[in-house]
């Protein structure tokens, strides 16, 4: 016991030393464990990214998944991603670092990129049946060990304080932060998650491109809405909301 000060969160913990993916682990003990179950994992064979990119996913960094079973509309799986980078954001700020979220869930530091956050869920008939909170922070790993195509882009937290973190207190605060948006989130209370999210967002006011399946999307970020789409003012000063999709920065 690690003495977590979260009634729901990390009621049943799950560690493995390494396994292929904590997502892919709590998707199969979703039906048999409680809400609030987390699977975490020193390592990751095969972490797994947005858009079906890999996970580089080394011993020292922190990699896990939270089972939750909000129940409600597939529509608001959206805003669940903003309240798990908006608690990621949150207790890393309280490490001293100042930790920014990019649209929809990366989690930078001095603009470089220090978690990953992969929401999947299992849905019936547009209803959620439950959501797998994947997070993935780069927390003591070496820069050096990373791989060319990450290097560039990607920091720890360990390289941007100059020294390792405690993990467990970390983790410990972080279930803290998560538990309470959550509940913010249950409680409709989303916009106070929204405006927070704003307060700490490193896209609102940037020019991006936002790419879907089905169309890209230039213009500047200029808020978030009570769905939690990204809202953009686009060239011809049309506003479109876009409720997933990639992100990038135009210089
Ligand atoms: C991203 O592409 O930014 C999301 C990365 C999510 C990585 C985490 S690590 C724990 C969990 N298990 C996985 O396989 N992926 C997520």
């Amino acid at each position: 016991k690690i003495g977590l000060e979260t009634s729901l969160l990390g009621k049943e913990i799950v560690y493995y030393d390494e396994v292929e993916s904590t997502n892919s682990i709590a998707k199969e003990l979703a039906g048999k464990y409680p809400e609030g179950t987390i699977v975490i994992a020193e390592t990751q064979k095969k972490g797994r990214g947005r858009m079906g990119s890999d996970w580089l996913s080394l011993p020292g960094g922190i990699w896990f998944s939270v089972i939750l079973k909000p129940s409600i509309p597939l529509e608001y799986v959206a805003k669940m991603t903003l309240v798990a980078g908006l608690a990621v954001t949150k207790a890393m700020r309280d490490l001293g670092v100042d930790a920014r979220i990019k649209w929809p869930n990366d989690v930078l530091i001095n603009g470089k990129k220090v978690c990953g956050i992969l929401t999947e869920v299992d849905a019936e008939v547009e209803q959620v049946e439950h959501v797998i909170l994947g997070i993935g922070i780069n927390a003591n790993v070496r820069l050096n060990e990373f791989r060319e195509d990450i290097k560039e882009n990607s920091t720890s937290i360990e390289a941007e304080l100059g020294e390792p973190i405690d993990r467990i207190s970390f983790i410990k605060d972080l279930l803290f932060q998560l538990e309470q948006e959550y509940i913010k989130f249950k409680t409709q209370q989303f916009s106070n998650v929204v405006s927070e999210w704003i307060s700490l967002s490193d896209t609102i006011g940037k020019k991006v491109t936002v790419t879907t399946p089905t169309k890209i999307t230039e213009g500047k970020a200029v808020g978030i809405t009570d769905r939690g789409a990204l809202l953009i003012l686009t060239d011809n000063n049309v506003k479109e909301e876009i409720i997933a999709g990639r992100c990038r920065y135009i210089k």
